[in-house]
């Protein structure tokens, strides 16, 4: 098959001196391309690299790809991860991972949060401000932790994201108003352990915790390599907590529609009740395990990075019906 691998490159990022600490942290490096480039081929196809954007319309059209392998998360906006997605729907383009609509709910966490409570999944309470003056009464419980109600990478959550009072609140609510420009996401924090779990077509790899010594996972922890944050995989839990959580993820993956990998984050507070944070529609997929919770994984699982690629592209073969 011909394949297209459409991604936003960092090195090709238009930076800007306004943007927020670690603005284009959740675009690919070169290397994970490459990777899934090599991935692809070696498995038998063709492969051709494309900037994911309107200026690469022309291209893609003329190489005529069977399926795009669709990495674009976009430069702006609350639709950029859904911007590709589009563009292939209307050039009537097969492509991996969700549509429009999974890529617009997920990516906009306080929508993925009222999907979560229309299935009955559980989330933390929380109230979305489209700006600081919408911050009146307040009728959740402290700790809260205040984040953008969009992106990814922890961009915008910075030390203080956690707040103990009204003072912080409103301090750190202006902070993510004045640094990221979004609508900004108050909830409750759910102290306890963080795990992410991973979703390759169908079949739910083991679960990964994250242990971060500041009890959340910050933007400045995610750039930093040599942070004291570390993976452990599979997660020390019991079995029917494990199927448990598992599941959870599945149905979060159905009710915002997601197809053929996401990642969910979620905590699980000290009486053993999770809480989904929120659901990647198109994870990290850095080659090196250390820095790509979908990857560390799907080692532990047994699978490669090629095992990872066939396994996502069968998944959107299946689902196009496409012939391989
Ligand atoms: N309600 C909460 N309670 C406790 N910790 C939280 C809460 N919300 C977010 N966090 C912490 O902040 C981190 C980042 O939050 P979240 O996963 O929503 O952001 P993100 O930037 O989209 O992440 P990603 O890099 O996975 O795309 C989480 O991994 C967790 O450590
Ligand atoms: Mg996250």
């Amino acid at each position: 098959m011909k394949v297209a691998v459409l991604a936003n490159l960092k090195e090709d990022a238009p930076i800007s001196p306004d943007d927020p600490p670690g603005r284009w942290d959740d675009l690919d490096d070169k290397v994970t391309v490459d990777m899934i480039l090599d991935s692809l081929q070696s498995i038998g196809h063709q492969a051709k690299y494309f900037p994911a954007g309107l200026e690469s319309v022309e291209n893609i059209e003329k190489y005529n790809p069977d399926l795009c392998f669709n990495s674009g998360e976009g430069h702006y906006g609350a639709s950029r991860e859904a911007q590709m997605p589009a563009i292939l729907d209307s050039l009537r383009i097969p492509y991996t991972c969700g549509g429009v609509l999974g890529m617009s709910l997920s990516h906009n966490k306080h929508i993925a949060k009222r999907i979560f409570r229309c299935f009955g999944l559980p989330t933390a309470n929380f109230v979305v401000l489209r700006d600081p003056t919408e911050l009146k009464e307040i009728k959740l419980i402290y700790p809260l932790f205040v984040k953008p109600a969009y992106e990814g990478s922890s961009i915008g959550i910075n030390e203080n994201a956690l707040v103990r009072n009204r003072e912080e609140l409103e301090k750190q609510v202006q902070w993510v108003w004045e640094n990221v420009h979004a609508y900004i996401l108050v909830e409750e924090y759910i102290e306890g352990r963080e795990f992410t779990i991973s979703i390759l077509g169908n079949e739910v790899l083991p679960i990964v915790e994250i242990i971060s010594p500041t009890g959340f996972y910050s933007n400045e922890q995610k750039e930093d390599l040599e942070s004291e944050v570390y993976r452990v995989c599979p997660a020390h839990l019991p079995v029917e907590k494990t199927e448990e959580f598992q599941a959870l993820a599945l149905k979060a993956k159905q009710a915002l529609e997601l197809e053929d990998v996401c990642r969910m984050d979620m905590r699980m507070d000290s009486a053993g009740n999770p809480y989904i944070l929120e659901v990647n529609p198109i994870p990290l997929m850095h080659p090196d395990p250390e820095q790509a919770s979908l990857v560390y994984a799907a080692r532990a699982a047994g699978y490669s990075y090629k095992d990872i690629i066939r396994k996502i592209v069968d998944s959107a073969i299946e689902r196009w019906n496409l012939k391989n």
